[in-house]
Protein backbone atom coordinates (compact mmCIF):
# COMPACT_ATOMS: atom_id res chain seq x y z
CA UNK A 1 0.00 0.00 0.00
CA UNK A 2 1.94 3.20 -0.99
CA UNK A 3 1.87 5.39 2.23
CA UNK A 4 1.64 9.35 1.82
CA UNK A 5 4.34 11.30 4.11
CA UNK A 6 4.95 14.56 4.44
CA UNK A 7 8.55 16.35 3.56
CA UNK A 8 10.11 15.95 6.82
CA UNK A 9 11.11 19.28 9.07
CA UNK A 10 14.94 18.40 8.88
CA UNK A 11 14.32 18.59 5.20
CA UNK A 12 12.67 22.22 5.45
CA UNK A 13 15.31 23.43 7.91
CA UNK A 14 18.18 22.11 5.46
CA UNK A 15 16.16 24.86 2.47
CA UNK A 16 16.94 27.59 5.39
CA UNK A 17 20.66 26.16 5.87
CA UNK A 18 21.12 26.48 1.83
CA UNK A 19 19.99 30.06 2.13
CA UNK A 20 22.32 30.86 4.76
CA UNK A 21 25.56 29.34 3.13
CA UNK A 22 24.52 30.71 -0.56
CA UNK A 23 24.00 34.27 0.64
CA UNK A 24 27.46 34.22 1.14
CA UNK A 25 28.75 32.26 -1.53
CA UNK A 26 26.85 33.12 -4.47
CA UNK A 27 28.51 34.65 -7.60
CA UNK A 28 26.13 37.63 -8.11
CA UNK A 29 23.68 39.43 -7.00
CA UNK A 30 21.56 36.68 -5.62
CA UNK A 31 21.96 32.33 -5.93
CA UNK A 32 20.96 31.81 -9.63
CA UNK A 33 19.95 27.56 -10.64
CA UNK A 34 20.32 26.52 -14.05
CA UNK A 35 17.82 23.45 -14.53
CA UNK A 36 17.50 21.72 -17.69
CA UNK A 37 14.81 19.01 -18.34
CA UNK A 38 15.01 16.06 -20.31
CA UNK A 39 12.71 13.17 -21.31
CA UNK A 40 8.83 12.93 -20.28
CA UNK A 41 6.21 15.17 -18.21
CA UNK A 42 7.00 13.24 -15.63
CA UNK A 43 10.14 15.00 -15.17
CA UNK A 44 9.47 18.05 -16.16
CA UNK A 45 6.98 18.20 -13.37
CA UNK A 46 9.68 16.66 -10.95
CA UNK A 47 12.21 19.91 -11.90
CA UNK A 48 9.07 21.65 -10.81
CA UNK A 49 9.41 20.37 -7.63
CA UNK A 50 13.21 20.43 -7.49
CA UNK A 51 12.75 23.81 -8.20
CA UNK A 52 10.33 24.36 -5.90
CA UNK A 53 12.54 23.54 -3.08
CA UNK A 54 15.57 25.97 -4.64
CA UNK A 55 13.09 28.77 -4.70
CA UNK A 56 12.14 28.15 -0.95
CA UNK A 57 16.05 28.11 -0.57
CA UNK A 58 16.67 31.70 -2.01
CA UNK A 59 17.50 30.79 -5.73
CA UNK A 60 16.51 32.46 -8.48
CA UNK A 61 16.18 30.78 -12.07
CA UNK A 62 18.60 31.30 -15.32
CA UNK A 63 18.28 30.24 -18.69
CA UNK A 64 22.03 30.67 -18.78
CA UNK A 65 24.78 28.23 -17.42
CA UNK A 66 27.13 30.35 -17.26
CA UNK A 67 25.91 32.98 -14.55
CA UNK A 68 24.59 29.56 -12.50
CA UNK A 69 25.54 28.54 -9.23
CA UNK A 70 24.06 25.56 -9.28
CA UNK A 71 23.85 23.37 -12.57
CA UNK A 72 21.24 20.60 -12.61
CA UNK A 73 20.18 18.18 -15.29
CA UNK A 74 17.55 16.46 -14.84
CA UNK A 75 17.74 12.72 -17.19
CA UNK A 76 16.13 10.83 -19.12
CA UNK A 77 17.01 6.86 -19.80
CA UNK A 78 14.31 5.76 -22.19
CA UNK A 79 16.40 5.75 -25.43
CA UNK A 80 20.00 5.60 -25.86
CA UNK A 81 19.74 8.85 -27.85
CA UNK A 82 18.04 10.94 -24.76
CA UNK A 83 21.29 9.22 -22.57
CA UNK A 84 23.95 10.26 -25.30
CA UNK A 85 22.53 13.70 -25.17
CA UNK A 86 22.87 13.62 -21.36
CA UNK A 87 26.24 12.73 -21.10
CA UNK A 88 27.53 15.36 -24.49
CA UNK A 89 26.44 18.11 -22.64
CA UNK A 90 27.43 17.26 -19.12
CA UNK A 91 30.73 16.93 -21.15
CA UNK A 92 30.58 20.00 -22.13
CA UNK A 93 30.22 21.84 -18.46
CA UNK A 94 34.16 20.60 -17.60
CA UNK A 95 35.37 23.99 -19.16
CA UNK A 96 32.38 26.10 -16.97
CA UNK A 97 33.95 24.14 -14.22
CA UNK A 98 37.50 25.10 -14.50
CA UNK A 99 36.50 28.89 -14.78
CA UNK A 100 34.30 28.94 -11.62
CA UNK A 101 34.98 26.09 -9.40
CA UNK A 102 32.73 27.35 -6.74
CA UNK A 103 29.86 26.30 -9.39
CA UNK A 104 27.81 22.74 -8.28
CA UNK A 105 27.11 20.76 -11.29
CA UNK A 106 24.72 18.09 -10.21
CA UNK A 107 22.39 14.99 -12.31
CA UNK A 108 19.37 13.66 -11.51
CA UNK A 109 16.41 11.29 -12.84
CA UNK A 110 16.08 8.40 -14.51
CA UNK A 111 19.87 7.71 -15.90
CA UNK A 112 21.18 7.87 -12.35
CA UNK A 113 19.09 4.90 -11.02
CA UNK A 114 21.11 2.62 -13.32
CA UNK A 115 24.44 1.53 -11.74
CA UNK A 116 26.28 1.49 -15.22
CA UNK A 117 25.65 5.19 -15.24
CA UNK A 118 26.30 5.85 -12.02
CA UNK A 119 29.35 4.31 -12.19
CA UNK A 120 29.88 5.76 -15.30
CA UNK A 121 29.36 9.78 -14.04
CA UNK A 122 31.80 8.19 -11.05
CA UNK A 123 34.65 7.82 -13.32
CA UNK A 124 34.33 10.15 -16.37
CA UNK A 125 32.93 12.49 -14.93
CA UNK A 126 35.13 14.02 -11.82
CA UNK A 127 33.77 17.78 -12.46
CA UNK A 128 29.98 16.46 -11.26
CA UNK A 129 29.51 16.84 -7.34
CA UNK A 130 25.65 15.55 -6.62
CA UNK A 131 24.07 12.49 -8.10
CA UNK A 132 20.88 11.52 -7.55
CA UNK A 133 18.14 9.15 -8.47
CA UNK A 134 13.98 9.66 -8.63
CA UNK A 135 13.45 8.53 -5.23
CA UNK A 136 16.04 10.80 -3.45
CA UNK A 137 13.67 13.65 -4.57
CA UNK A 138 12.53 14.23 -1.41
CA UNK A 139 15.78 14.23 0.62
CA UNK A 140 17.58 16.89 -2.23
CA UNK A 141 17.66 19.78 0.47
CA UNK A 142 20.11 17.25 2.28
CA UNK A 143 21.94 16.37 -0.53
CA UNK A 144 22.22 19.78 -1.93
CA UNK A 145 23.45 21.35 1.96
CA UNK A 146 25.90 18.60 2.24
CA UNK A 147 27.76 18.49 -1.16
CA UNK A 148 27.75 22.63 -0.57
CA UNK A 149 29.51 22.51 2.45
CA UNK A 150 31.50 19.14 2.50
CA UNK A 151 32.53 19.40 -1.40
CA UNK A 152 33.14 15.93 -1.08
CA UNK A 153 31.18 14.00 -4.38
CA UNK A 154 27.63 12.50 -3.63
CA UNK A 155 26.09 9.10 -5.04
CA UNK A 156 22.24 8.76 -4.08
CA UNK A 157 19.54 6.40 -5.16
CA UNK A 158 18.32 3.39 -5.47
CA UNK A 159 16.03 3.90 -2.08
CA UNK A 160 12.21 2.48 -3.72
CA UNK A 161 10.71 3.24 -0.42
CA UNK A 162 6.87 3.02 -1.46
CA UNK A 163 6.51 5.99 0.46
CA UNK A 164 4.47 8.93 -1.24
CA UNK A 165 5.84 12.44 -0.71
CA UNK A 166 3.77 14.99 -0.30
CA UNK A 167 4.16 18.86 0.66
CA UNK A 168 6.93 19.58 -2.31
CA UNK A 169 6.56 23.21 -2.99
CA UNK A 170 5.94 23.35 -7.36
CA UNK A 171 7.65 26.31 -8.78
CA UNK A 172 5.82 26.01 -11.96
CA UNK A 173 7.20 26.48 -15.36
CA UNK A 174 3.68 27.69 -17.18
CA UNK A 175 1.61 30.14 -15.85
CA UNK A 176 -1.66 29.00 -17.47
CA UNK A 177 -0.94 25.43 -18.52
CA UNK A 178 0.04 22.72 -15.96
CA UNK A 179 1.45 19.11 -14.94
CA UNK A 180 -0.39 17.80 -11.99
CA UNK A 181 0.99 14.10 -11.07
CA UNK A 182 -1.62 11.77 -9.81
CA UNK A 183 1.12 8.59 -9.53
CA UNK A 184 4.29 7.54 -9.62
CA UNK A 185 6.48 4.37 -10.91
CA UNK A 186 5.04 1.78 -13.18
CA UNK A 187 4.20 -1.73 -12.29
CA UNK A 188 3.85 -3.28 -16.10
CA UNK A 189 7.30 -3.88 -17.08
CA UNK A 190 6.20 -3.62 -20.94
CA UNK A 191 9.66 -5.91 -21.88
CA UNK A 192 11.10 -2.84 -24.43
CA UNK A 193 10.95 0.23 -21.34
CA UNK A 194 13.53 0.81 -18.61
CA UNK A 195 10.88 3.14 -16.48
CA UNK A 196 9.59 0.55 -14.13
CA UNK A 197 13.35 -0.14 -13.24
CA UNK A 198 14.32 3.65 -12.77
CA UNK A 199 10.70 5.12 -11.43
CA UNK A 200 10.01 1.73 -8.82
CA UNK A 201 6.39 0.27 -8.08
CA UNK A 202 3.72 2.01 -8.81
CA UNK A 203 1.86 4.51 -6.06
CA UNK A 204 -0.91 6.65 -6.49
CA UNK A 205 -1.28 9.77 -4.69
CA UNK A 206 -4.54 10.79 -2.16
CA UNK A 207 -7.04 11.72 -3.94
CA UNK A 208 -8.17 14.44 -1.93
CA UNK A 209 -4.75 15.62 -1.94
CA UNK A 210 -4.66 15.83 -5.82
CA UNK A 211 -8.34 17.37 -5.60
CA UNK A 212 -7.14 20.03 -3.66
CA UNK A 213 -4.19 20.72 -6.02
CA UNK A 214 -5.73 20.86 -9.15
CA UNK A 215 -8.60 23.50 -7.35
CA UNK A 216 -5.51 25.60 -5.97
CA UNK A 217 -4.46 25.88 -9.68
CA UNK A 218 -7.18 26.53 -11.49
CA UNK A 219 -7.83 29.55 -8.76
CA UNK A 220 -4.41 30.68 -9.62
CA UNK A 221 -5.78 30.88 -13.46
CA UNK A 222 -4.74 27.52 -14.83
CA UNK A 223 -6.20 26.75 -17.99
CA UNK A 224 -5.31 23.79 -19.04
CA UNK A 225 -4.29 21.19 -16.54
CA UNK A 226 -2.53 17.79 -17.43
CA UNK A 227 -3.49 14.61 -14.62
CA UNK A 228 0.20 12.53 -14.48
CA UNK A 229 0.93 8.81 -14.54
CA UNK A 230 2.50 6.47 -16.70
CA UNK A 231 -0.66 4.59 -16.76
CA UNK A 232 -3.37 6.67 -14.99
CA UNK A 233 -6.04 4.00 -15.91
CA UNK A 234 -4.55 1.89 -12.75
CA UNK A 235 -5.03 5.09 -10.58
CA UNK A 236 -6.07 3.81 -7.59
CA UNK A 237 -4.07 0.40 -6.72
CA UNK A 238 -3.29 0.07 -2.91
CA UNK A 239 -5.33 2.55 -1.87
CA UNK A 240 -8.49 2.20 0.48
CA UNK A 241 -11.15 2.54 -0.67
CA UNK A 242 -10.04 2.27 -4.54
CA UNK A 243 -10.89 4.88 -6.29
CA UNK A 244 -11.02 4.36 -9.96
CA UNK A 245 -9.05 6.91 -12.65
CA UNK A 246 -12.66 7.55 -14.27
CA UNK A 247 -13.61 8.64 -10.60
CA UNK A 248 -10.83 10.49 -9.39
CA UNK A 249 -11.45 12.89 -13.35
CA UNK A 250 -14.61 13.38 -12.89
CA UNK A 251 -14.38 14.44 -9.15
CA UNK A 252 -12.15 17.07 -10.68
CA UNK A 253 -13.91 18.07 -13.63
CA UNK A 254 -17.04 19.14 -10.75
CA UNK A 255 -14.05 22.04 -9.70
CA UNK A 256 -15.78 25.54 -10.73
CA UNK A 257 -14.09 27.17 -13.46
CA UNK A 258 -13.18 27.69 -17.38
CA UNK A 259 -10.47 25.27 -17.94
CA UNK A 260 -9.47 21.90 -19.76
CA UNK A 261 -8.84 18.58 -18.28
CA UNK A 262 -6.30 16.70 -19.71
CA UNK A 263 -4.73 12.80 -18.58
CA UNK A 264 -1.60 10.73 -19.61
CA UNK A 265 -0.91 8.47 -20.27
CA UNK A 266 -3.59 6.01 -20.34
CA UNK A 267 -2.50 1.88 -21.19
CA UNK A 268 -5.39 0.54 -23.48
CA UNK A 269 -5.10 -2.53 -21.10
CA UNK A 270 -6.79 -0.98 -18.37
CA UNK A 271 -8.60 1.78 -20.41
CA UNK A 272 -12.18 0.89 -19.69
CA UNK A 273 -15.69 2.08 -21.38
CA UNK A 274 -16.34 3.79 -17.64
CA UNK A 275 -13.30 6.77 -18.46
CA UNK A 276 -15.02 6.83 -22.01
CA UNK A 277 -18.42 7.50 -20.66
CA UNK A 278 -16.92 10.07 -18.20
CA UNK A 279 -14.79 12.06 -21.19
CA UNK A 280 -18.38 11.90 -22.65
CA UNK A 281 -20.09 13.30 -19.82
CA UNK A 282 -17.70 15.78 -18.82
CA UNK A 283 -17.80 19.37 -19.09
CA UNK A 284 -14.05 20.29 -19.01
CA UNK A 285 -12.18 17.12 -20.09
CA UNK A 286 -10.58 17.63 -23.07
CA UNK A 287 -11.86 15.69 -26.05
CA UNK A 288 -8.33 13.75 -26.30
CA UNK A 289 -7.54 10.51 -25.94
CA UNK A 290 -3.57 9.95 -25.38
CA UNK A 291 -3.61 5.57 -26.34
CA UNK A 292 -0.16 4.43 -27.05
CA UNK A 293 -0.49 1.16 -28.65
CA UNK A 294 2.84 0.22 -29.88
CA UNK A 295 2.48 -2.18 -32.46
CA UNK A 296 -0.19 -3.39 -34.75
CA UNK A 297 1.08 -7.08 -34.56
CA UNK A 298 -0.48 -9.42 -31.71
CA UNK A 299 2.40 -11.12 -31.93
CA UNK A 300 4.87 -8.37 -31.04
CA UNK A 301 2.12 -6.78 -28.60
CA UNK A 302 2.76 -10.76 -26.61
CA UNK A 303 6.42 -10.54 -26.82
CA UNK A 304 6.12 -6.66 -25.84
CA UNK A 305 3.82 -7.84 -22.98
CA UNK A 306 1.50 -5.47 -23.08
CA UNK A 307 -1.65 -7.73 -22.09
CA UNK A 308 -3.90 -6.85 -24.74
CA UNK A 309 -4.47 -7.30 -28.23
CA UNK A 310 -5.21 -5.69 -31.54
CA UNK A 311 -8.79 -6.52 -31.61
CA UNK A 312 -9.12 -4.98 -27.83
CA UNK A 313 -7.26 -1.59 -28.82
CA UNK A 314 -9.98 -1.14 -31.70
CA UNK A 315 -13.25 -2.00 -29.72
CA UNK A 316 -11.93 0.58 -26.96
CA UNK A 317 -10.85 3.00 -29.74
CA UNK A 318 -14.35 2.66 -31.45
CA UNK A 319 -16.35 3.13 -28.68
CA UNK A 320 -14.60 6.29 -27.60
CA UNK A 321 -15.18 7.58 -31.30
CA UNK A 322 -18.91 6.67 -30.75
CA UNK A 323 -19.27 8.24 -27.33
CA UNK A 324 -16.42 10.96 -28.38
CA UNK A 325 -17.52 12.38 -32.06
CA UNK A 326 -14.60 14.51 -32.40
CA UNK A 327 -12.34 13.15 -29.73
CA UNK A 328 -8.69 13.29 -31.24
CA UNK A 329 -6.42 10.19 -31.51
CA UNK A 330 -2.85 10.34 -30.51
CA UNK A 331 -0.53 7.58 -29.61
CA UNK A 332 3.28 6.49 -29.11
CA UNK A 333 4.33 3.63 -31.33
CA UNK A 334 7.93 1.18 -31.80
CA UNK A 335 9.29 0.43 -35.04
CA UNK A 336 11.40 -2.36 -34.99
CA UNK A 337 11.17 -4.54 -32.35
CA UNK A 338 13.33 -7.96 -32.03
CA UNK A 339 12.04 -10.27 -34.32
CA UNK A 340 9.44 -7.61 -36.03
CA UNK A 341 8.97 -8.48 -39.28
CA UNK A 342 7.78 -6.20 -42.42
CA UNK A 343 4.09 -8.53 -42.45
CA UNK A 344 4.22 -7.55 -38.83
CA UNK A 345 4.97 -4.00 -39.77
CA UNK A 346 2.41 -3.45 -41.99
CA UNK A 347 -0.11 -4.77 -39.55
CA UNK A 348 1.24 -1.46 -37.59
CA UNK A 349 0.15 0.29 -41.09
CA UNK A 350 -3.03 -1.04 -40.98
CA UNK A 351 -4.00 0.32 -37.44
CA UNK A 352 -2.31 3.33 -38.13
CA UNK A 353 -5.09 3.89 -41.34
CA UNK A 354 -7.90 1.90 -39.10
CA UNK A 355 -7.96 4.73 -36.39
CA UNK A 356 -6.44 7.60 -38.15
CA UNK A 357 -4.64 9.08 -35.59
CA UNK A 358 -4.26 13.15 -35.81
CA UNK A 359 -0.42 12.48 -34.68
CA UNK A 360 1.99 9.87 -33.42
CA UNK A 361 4.95 9.31 -31.64
CA UNK A 362 7.23 7.65 -33.22
CA UNK A 363 10.38 5.61 -32.04
CA UNK A 364 12.89 3.50 -33.76
CA UNK A 365 13.09 0.28 -30.78
CA UNK A 366 16.31 1.07 -28.74
CA UNK A 367 17.31 -1.50 -26.67
CA UNK A 368 18.29 -1.05 -22.62
CA UNK A 369 20.44 -2.43 -20.35
CA UNK A 370 18.48 -4.67 -17.93
CA UNK A 371 15.34 -4.77 -20.12
CA UNK A 372 14.25 -8.16 -21.13
CA UNK A 373 14.27 -7.08 -24.84
CA UNK A 374 17.55 -5.99 -24.84
CA UNK A 375 18.93 -9.63 -24.84
CA UNK A 376 15.83 -10.92 -27.67
CA UNK A 377 17.35 -11.49 -31.07
CA UNK A 378 16.92 -8.75 -33.61
CA UNK A 379 17.91 -9.76 -37.07
CA UNK A 380 17.13 -6.60 -39.09
CA UNK A 381 19.38 -3.98 -39.64
CA UNK A 382 19.17 -0.05 -38.52
CA UNK A 383 19.04 0.58 -42.25
CA UNK A 384 16.25 -1.78 -42.63
CA UNK A 385 14.66 -0.16 -39.64
CA UNK A 386 14.74 3.12 -41.06
CA UNK A 387 13.17 2.33 -43.98
CA UNK A 388 10.17 0.76 -42.05
CA UNK A 389 10.13 4.37 -39.94
CA UNK A 390 10.16 6.60 -42.56
CA UNK A 391 7.21 4.29 -44.41
CA UNK A 392 5.35 4.96 -41.54
CA UNK A 393 5.93 8.70 -41.16
CA UNK A 394 4.83 9.09 -44.95
CA UNK A 395 1.37 6.97 -44.33
CA UNK A 396 0.84 8.91 -40.95
CA UNK A 397 1.37 12.94 -42.16
CA UNK A 398 -1.01 11.64 -45.32
CA UNK A 399 -4.05 10.71 -42.59
CA UNK A 400 -2.97 13.66 -40.14
CA UNK A 401 -3.16 16.03 -43.19
CA UNK A 402 -6.85 14.75 -44.03
CA UNK A 403 -8.09 14.68 -40.49
CA UNK A 404 -6.67 18.17 -40.19
CA UNK A 405 -8.24 19.55 -43.69
CA UNK A 406 -11.91 17.45 -42.31
CA UNK A 407 -11.27 20.94 -39.68
CA UNK A 408 -11.58 23.79 -42.23
CA UNK A 409 -14.45 25.85 -41.95
CA UNK A 410 -15.15 24.95 -38.31
CA UNK A 411 -14.58 27.23 -35.38
CA UNK A 412 -12.99 25.96 -32.60
CA UNK A 413 -12.18 26.71 -29.12
CA UNK A 414 -8.29 27.49 -28.63
CA UNK A 415 -6.37 28.31 -25.53
CA UNK A 416 -4.02 30.45 -26.71
CA UNK A 417 -0.66 29.90 -26.30
CA UNK A 418 2.18 32.12 -27.30
CA UNK A 419 3.51 33.71 -30.39
CA UNK A 420 4.08 32.23 -33.45
CA UNK A 421 7.28 32.27 -35.30
CA UNK A 422 6.02 34.87 -37.81
CA UNK A 423 5.72 38.33 -36.82
CA UNK A 424 2.06 39.29 -35.68
CA UNK A 425 0.81 35.10 -35.62
CA UNK A 426 -0.37 33.37 -32.25
CA UNK A 427 -0.06 29.94 -31.83
CA UNK A 428 -2.94 27.87 -29.61
CA UNK A 429 -3.99 24.24 -29.45
CA UNK A 430 -7.78 22.87 -29.91
CA UNK A 431 -9.13 20.76 -27.21
CA UNK A 432 -7.93 17.80 -29.18
CA UNK A 433 -4.53 19.13 -28.75
CA UNK A 434 -4.09 20.22 -32.78
CA UNK A 435 -1.80 23.61 -33.10
CA UNK A 436 -3.78 26.76 -34.87
CA UNK A 437 -2.07 29.69 -36.02
CA UNK A 438 -3.94 32.98 -36.29
CA UNK A 439 -3.46 36.62 -36.27
CA UNK A 440 -3.60 37.93 -32.80
CA UNK A 441 -2.38 40.31 -30.36
CA UNK A 442 -0.06 38.92 -27.65
CA UNK A 443 -2.23 40.20 -25.19
CA UNK A 444 -4.29 37.29 -25.68
CA UNK A 445 -2.20 34.54 -24.69
CA UNK A 446 -3.31 32.07 -21.62
CA UNK A 447 -6.60 33.10 -22.60
CA UNK A 448 -8.96 30.93 -24.80
CA UNK A 449 -10.17 31.96 -27.77
CA UNK A 450 -12.65 30.83 -31.18
CA UNK A 451 -10.86 30.82 -33.63
CA UNK A 452 -12.40 30.02 -37.31
CA UNK A 453 -10.43 26.93 -38.87
CA UNK A 454 -9.71 28.26 -42.76
CA UNK A 455 -6.74 26.30 -44.05
CA UNK A 456 -4.91 23.06 -42.93
CA UNK A 457 -0.69 23.01 -43.18
CA UNK A 458 -0.13 19.00 -42.91
CA UNK A 459 -0.98 18.64 -38.82
CA UNK A 460 -1.05 22.59 -38.37
CA UNK A 461 -4.44 24.65 -38.79
CA UNK A 462 -4.51 28.18 -39.41
CA UNK A 463 -7.44 30.34 -38.44
CA UNK A 464 -8.97 33.45 -37.97
CA UNK A 465 -9.96 34.97 -34.83
CA UNK A 466 -13.69 35.72 -34.10
CA UNK A 467 -15.32 38.38 -32.57
N1 LIG B 1 3.75 4.71 -19.88
C1 LIG B 1 3.49 5.11 -21.18
C2 LIG B 1 2.84 3.98 -21.98
O1 LIG B 1 2.89 2.86 -21.58
O2 LIG B 1 2.35 4.26 -23.02
C3 LIG B 1 4.68 5.63 -21.94
C4 LIG B 1 5.96 5.71 -21.32
S1 LIG B 1 7.41 5.88 -22.25
C5 LIG B 1 8.10 7.08 -21.23
C6 LIG B 1 7.02 6.75 -23.70
C7 LIG B 1 7.17 5.95 -24.95
O3 LIG B 1 8.52 5.68 -25.21
C8 LIG B 1 6.53 4.58 -24.94
O4 LIG B 1 5.15 4.63 -25.12
C9 LIG B 1 7.25 3.87 -26.05
O5 LIG B 1 6.60 4.07 -27.28
C10 LIG B 1 8.60 4.57 -26.08
N2 LIG B 1 9.67 3.68 -25.60
C11 LIG B 1 9.84 3.21 -24.35
N3 LIG B 1 10.92 2.41 -24.31
C12 LIG B 1 11.44 2.38 -25.56
C13 LIG B 1 12.55 1.72 -26.15
N4 LIG B 1 13.34 0.93 -25.44
N5 LIG B 1 12.78 1.92 -27.47
C14 LIG B 1 11.99 2.75 -28.19
N6 LIG B 1 10.92 3.38 -27.69
C15 LIG B 1 10.65 3.20 -26.38
FE1 LIG C 1 7.08 1.65 -19.84
FE2 LIG C 1 5.07 0.02 -20.28
FE3 LIG C 1 5.27 1.25 -17.95
FE4 LIG C 1 4.64 2.63 -20.11
S1 LIG C 1 3.41 1.01 -19.18
S2 LIG C 1 6.14 3.18 -18.56
S3 LIG C 1 5.81 1.62 -21.70
S4 LIG C 1 6.66 -0.29 -18.74
FE1 LIG D 1 12.47 9.27 -19.52
FE2 LIG D 1 12.09 8.73 -17.01
FE3 LIG D 1 10.17 9.83 -18.41
S1 LIG D 1 13.10 7.43 -18.46
S2 LIG D 1 10.55 9.15 -20.49
S3 LIG D 1 12.10 10.76 -17.96
S4 LIG D 1 9.95 8.38 -16.73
Amino acid sequence: MAESVKMSDAQIEYLNLIAEVMSIRKRGEEPLAYIRTYGCQQNVADSERIKGMLHTAGYSFTEDPEQADFILFNTCAVREHAEDRVFGNVGALKNLKRRHPQILIALCGCMMEQEHVAKRIRESFPFVGLVFGTHCMHEFPELLYKSLVDGSRIFMRGNDDKLVHEGIPAYRDGRFKGWLPIMYGCDNFCTYCIVPYVRGRERSRDPEIIIAEAKEMIEKGYKDITLLGQNVNSYGKGLEPRPTFAQLIGEIDRIEGDYWLRFMTSHPKDCTRELIDTIADSKHISLHLHLPFQSGSDRVLKAMNRHYDREKYLDIVNYAKSRIPDVSLTSDVIVGFPGETYEDFQETLSLIREVGFTSLFTFIFSPRTGTPAASMDDPVSDEEKGRWFRELLAVQEEIATERCASMVGRVERVLVEEKAKREGRLCGRTSGNIIVEFDGDESLIGDFRDVKITKARNWILAGELMK
